[in-house]
Formats: structure tokens, C-alpha cells, sequence
């Protein structure tokens, strides 16, 4: 299958929701995965994004809502008439069948006798050519993984559901079948909507991610613009790593001034929530990377419309591409700073005084109403 897919559609979900007793593990959803796009369903463990996946595929019903693809209502079909394919965790490949015959496996179910040229070309795909006699215990996880992704394609699905498909493989593994998934799915052309808790992953390997919390998504992006622009704490701080500075409004207007940390700090308006007015509270955001540590001995020569904090390393790690420093300051107990290692300043040790400066413009701004630690390591069993 080297074609692009062409006919089909996109995969709609209507009012979605599914409760267990008076559990509910989704909440009404919405949602709209477009037709060939690499669509990823991010989130803590217990999130729903398991129960949003078989409610997709049929194996759960929806309590309420309607699943629809390329404008056909399919809610009430078996998941065998479902033109959707699913690959999960466990890769259950039949041990006793060879890699080919695994392949060959939807094809044969249909009564379909001449196979080989569609199993060839799947292996080919999957870049597993020379493996076609081997049996599953003779290949290592990513083989085992990419035979799986190949058994599910020969079917021609319209849409590829995967549920943590590498989650059993080591992160060097993962790394490299995250870019082979990739490129299958923009060889091939179909729809994917894969299942995560690893937001490098989602943001990788994603056209466009949802991030899930509680049953309900926070926020639906491209992965720049939901790591540039998060819109609750639990997207900025799940989603890497963020600075929340719990601050005060001074002025609105084209650019928000904002009293934290015994300082003042600017970030664009249209970068703030919409509920921002003078007088009320905000969380100023910043990330790691966009922060520069300058001595305080060299302060003068921080250039003039940056934003400042003052602060003392408490801790510094050298991780190679940079090194990762926590301030402590009047802004917070624990702000991330992470320099690249070109220059590096030997006086930047734990005990200096420091001065963070940034670009305003790199600034985004949270309502003040929400957990500021949502969605932190540590926090996810919490929440
Ligand atoms: N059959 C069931 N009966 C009761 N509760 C269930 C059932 N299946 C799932 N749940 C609950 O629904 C919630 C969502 O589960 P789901 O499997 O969708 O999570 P998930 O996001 O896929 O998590 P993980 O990353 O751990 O796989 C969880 O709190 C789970 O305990
Ligand atoms: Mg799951």
C-alpha cells in the first residue's frame, strides 16, 4: 500500500463520554481528528485516553455521544465492521506463525488466498523484508512492534488506533520507532490517533496533540503551540517544564505589567487569559530555556526591557547540551533555568547570586485560579 488513502474521512466524536457506575472516566467530549493526520491522545495513567481509544475502535461502548467517520454515524457498528484497526501494548503476535504469516493473518481470515505480494509490500514497509520465516520470540521488541503495525495495515484500516505501543521498549528504542511510526504513517497516509503518557513522544511524532486530564481535554494543538502557548497549569507544567510566578496586575493593554516577586514583570496582552484586569491576581510562565543567568556582579550589563528576577543557585546539573540550574528567589522557591553549555560561566555554582533575565515576549500568563502545581512530576497521583 504506497497509495495515499483517499477516500474516507475524518474520525468526529460527538458528546462522547462513557462512566463506570457513578465513575465517570470521560466526560462529554468533542472532538475531530482530521483525515491523515498523526493525532496524539496524551495524559497521565487513569485519564481516559484508553477508554476514548476502544470507544473509537467499538470494544467499549460510548454511555453517551456519537463516534462518526468521514460523516457516517458508526457508534452502533461491531467493531469488525468498524473500518479501523487497533494496535495495542502487547503486541500479541501468534508465536507458532512466522512473521508472514502474521502479516497474512486479516488477509487469510477473508478467505483471501494469494498473499504474497500484499505481505511482501507490508514488509517492506516496516523495513522487515528479511525477517518474513522468523517467529515472534526471534525478534527483538521494535521487530516485534513493527510486525504488529504491519499485521493491523494489511487490513487497510481508514484509521490506525495505538494504545502505548512502545511502551515495552527501552528509550533508545522508542526514540527510533517513534520516527518509523512516523514515517509509515506519512508514507501510507492514514489516520493515526495513538495513545501516550510521554509527552515527547505525542510531540514528536504528532501533527496534533489533545492533552487529556480527569477525563477531559485541556487544550488541542500543534506541539509548539501547546508547548508555547499553554493555556491551564496542568498543560504547562505537563507538557515540559514550566516557571509559574504568582504575580499581581498593574496595567493591561498591548502589554501586561505584572508586580511579582517584589519586581516587575511585562508579558504581552495577548498572551494573558482573557479574564486578566488590573488589581487581579495572574501566574506569570516562563520557560526553562528562554531564561538567561547573568552574576550579579555583571548586572549592569543586562540589556535594558528584559524581564529580571533575582535570585541564588541552590542546585546546578551538568547534563551535557546544558546544564540545568533551581533558583531560589523572591518569585519562587524553585525556579528552572537551563543554559546551553558554550560559554559557561565558572562563577555559576550553587551559593551565587544570580540575576534571570528573559525576553518579555517569551512570557505567557495562566488564571491565577488553578493549582500551580497541576500537572508537575510528583503531582499526577495527586490530581
Ligand atoms: N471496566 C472499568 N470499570 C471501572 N472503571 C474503569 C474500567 N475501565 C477503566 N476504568 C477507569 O477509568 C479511568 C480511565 O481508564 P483508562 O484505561 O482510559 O485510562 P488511561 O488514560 O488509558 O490510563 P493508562 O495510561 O494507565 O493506560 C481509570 O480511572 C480506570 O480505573
Ligand atoms: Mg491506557
Amino acid at each position: 500500500m504506497t497509495q495515499k488513502q483517499t477516500e474516507g474521512g475524518d474520525v468526529r466524536l460527538t458528546g462522547i463520554s462513557k462512566t463506570y457506575g457513578s465513575f465517570t472516566a470521560v466526560h462529554p467530549l468533542d472532538l475531530t481528528v482530521p483525515q491523515g493526520s498523526f493525532f496524539a491522545l496524551l495524559g497521565a495513567s487513569g485519564c481516559g485516553k484508553t477508554t476514548t481509544l476502544r470507544m473509537i475502535a467499538g470494544l467499549e461502548e460510548a454511555t453517551t455521544g456519537t463516534v462518526s467517520l468521514g460523516g457516517r454515524d458508526i457508534t452502533d457498528l461491531p467493531p469488525y465492521k468498524r473500518p479501523v484497526n487497533t494496535v495495542f501494548q502487547s503486541y500479541a503476535l501468534f508465536p507458532h506463525l512466522d512473521v508472514s504469516e502474521n502479516v497474512a493473518f486479516g488477509l487469510r481470515r477473508r478467505g483471501i488466498k494469494s498473499v504474497a505480494k500484499q505481505v511482501g509490500e507490508m514488509l517492506d514497509l516496516v523495513q522487515l523484508g528479511d525477517f518474513a520465516r522468523r517467529k515472534p520470540h526471534q525478534l527483538s521488541g521494535g521487530q516485534q512492534q513493527r510486525v504488529a503495525v504491519a499485521r493491523a495495515l494489511i487490513n487497510h484500516p481508514q484509521v490506525l488506533l495505538l494504545d502505548e505501543p512502545l511502551g515495552a521498549l527501552d528509550l533508545k528504542l522508542r526514540r527510533q520507532m517513534q520516527l518509523e511510526l512516523k514515517r509509515i504513517q506519512t508514507e501510507v497516509g492514514i489516520t493515526f490517533v495513538h495513545v501516550t503518557h510521554d509527552q515527547e513522544e505525542a510531540m514528536t511524532m504528532a501533527d496534533t496533540v489533545a492533552v487529556m486530564n480527569g477525563g477531559r481535554v485541556e487544550q488541542l494543538g500543534a506541539p509548539a503551540d501547546l508547548y508555547e502557548n499553554p493555556r491551564t497549569t496542568f498543560v504547562a507544567n505537563f507538557l515540559g517544564t514550566s516557571n509559574l510566578i504568582e504575580g499581581q496586575i498593574v496595567s493591561t493593554g498591548t502589554d501586561v505589567v505584572v508586580s511579582a516577586g517584589g519586581g516587575k514583570l511585562g508579558l504581552p496582552g495577548g498572551r494573558c487569559p482573557s479574564s486578566a484586569r488590573s488589581g487581579g491576581k495572574v501566574l506569570v510562565g516562563v520557560r526553562p530555556e528562554k531564561i538567561s543567568l547573568t552574576h550579579t556582579d555583571d548586572a549592569a550589563a543586562i540589556p535594558d526591557g528584559r524581564n529580571r528576577v533575582t535570585g541564588r543557585i541552590t542546585d546546578s546539573s551538568f547534563i551535557g547540551v546544558s546544564t540545568q540550574y533551581v533558583v531560589e528567589s523572591p518569585a519562587g522557591t524553585a525556579l528552572q533555568v537551563y543554559e546551553q553549555n558554550i560559554e559557561r560561566d565558572s562563577r555559576l555554582v550553587p551559593g551565587a547570586d544570580v540575576v534571570l533575565h528573559w525576553n518579555p515576549e517569551h512570557t505567557f500568563g495562566l488564571d491565577a485560579a488553578q493549582h500551580i502545581d497541576a500537572g508537575a512530576e510528583g503531582m499526577e497521583e495527586a490530581a
